[in-house]
């Protein structure tokens, strides 16, 4: 059964009145479900990605099992980045790792631009199929032209950025280049898992937070504002993430997304106050308060509640769900925020 638009999570994305908090997690499907780890067990990572059958079996494994309001696509945000040519691998614990990072112009020439039907149909097919199946709806997503480029030029995770700020000073033509080179794929990836079917679309620019906002203002935000003034008239709800971004946060407002994740940094209502009334906001228990025994998790919970007013507010972690949380304790979550009235 397809998903309602009346659906309480598009309700709270819209800003309309809800009769409970919505709820879904970062990360939730993958890392800590032993459902998941036995798919792993038996397939990589990458492999999942582009099989439609294994990305609906873990896509709706933790909307069974935890009773969240929305179901996240399963796949990766360096799935597009390996369909535009370039060599890569996901490492367990480590994270994307590329063969041939971009350092330069000629490097940029290699990134083609990406064909959605042609180059990763698999995820088009993914999304018809859930879309059809699931009774909550289906986010789909893609990662953002900075965080993308993070890896690109990285070659895997970092902390610094040093190389991704060095592109970004010296050579700010080839930087603007792989920007739009990578907003354009992202668009069109993202508008392609709109027709096929996705009721909400999230930008990940997870690393983001590493920009000062004068840089952001500069050499990012043109990106992330042709990605989502172009979705716009698709009528369906944008929303733009990162971790670390709470001196970024009017700037981001500014872009006009429709939900704007907020990590565990900022409690809720400074973040509103920083980006207005007309956003939703998206967030923000620290993932390692999950560690926690159950009393300390409620109470946090009911903190980040308290926080977001339960107006313009679905409840999610600051950042995705961390591989040692136990699933228990996020299925009691969804029922404390579910259960949970202004
Ligand atoms: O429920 C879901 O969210 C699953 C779908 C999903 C994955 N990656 C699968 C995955 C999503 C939405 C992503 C997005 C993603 N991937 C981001 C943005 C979100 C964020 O967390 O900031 C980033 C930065 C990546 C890149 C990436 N992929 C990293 C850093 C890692 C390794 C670290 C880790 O364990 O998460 C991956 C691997 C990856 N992608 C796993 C999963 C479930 C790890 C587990 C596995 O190997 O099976």
């Amino acid at each position: 059964m397809t998903a309602s638009s009346d659906a309480r999570f598009l309700r709270a994305c819209r800003g309309e009145t809800v009769d409970a908090v919505p709820v879904w997690f970062m990360r939730q499907a993958g890392r800590s479900l032993p459902e998941y780890l036995a798919v792993r067990e038996r397939h990589p990572i990458l492999e999942i990605c582009r099989t439609p059958e294994l990305v609906a079996q873990v896509t709706t494994q933790p909307v069974d099992r935890l009773g969240v309001d929305a179901a996240i696509l399963f796949s990766d945000i360096v799935v597009p980045i390996q369909a535009m040519g370039i060599d890569l691998d996901i490492r367990p614990g480590i994270g994307p790792v590329i063969d041939k990072p971009i350092r330069n112009a000629q490097d940029v020439d290699r990134l083609r631009p990406l064909e959605p039907h042609e180059d990763v149909p698999f995820v088009l097919e993914a999304i018809r199929g859930l879309v059809t199946d699931l009774d909550v709806p289906l986010i789909g997503f893609g990662g953002a032209p900075f965080t993308l480029a993070s890896y690109l030029i990285e070659g895997g995770p970092s902390r610094s950025f040093a190389r991704t700020k060095r592109l970004m000073y010296s050579d700010p033509a080839t930087w603007h280049k792989l920007m739009d080179r990578l907003a354009e794929s992202v668009l069109s990836f993202l508008r392609a898992q709109a027709e096929a079917g996705a009721q909400a679309l999230q930008l990940f620019d997870s690393w983001v937070g590493a920009l000062s906002p004068e840089d952001f203002d500069a050499l990012v935000a043109p990106a992330v504002q042709r990605i989502l003034g172009g979705l716009a008239d698709l009528g369906i709800p944008r929303i733009y993430f990162g971790v670390n971004t709470g001196p970024l946060l009017d700037r981001i407002a500014a872009l006009d997304p429709d939900v704007v994740g907020i990590d565990w940094r900022v409690p809720l209502d400074k973040a509103r106050t920083r980006v207005g009334p007309d956003v939703t906001l998206q967030g923000n228990l620290d993932p390692a308060v999950c560690l926690a025994p159950w009393p300390v998790v409620e109470e946090r919970a009911w903190e980040v509640l308290r926080a977001g007013a339960g107006h313009r507010h679905i409840f999610n972690l600051g950042h995705g769900v961390l591989p040692e949380t136990d699933p228990d304790v996020l299925e009691k979550l969804v029922e404390t925020v579910h259960s949970w009235r202004p």
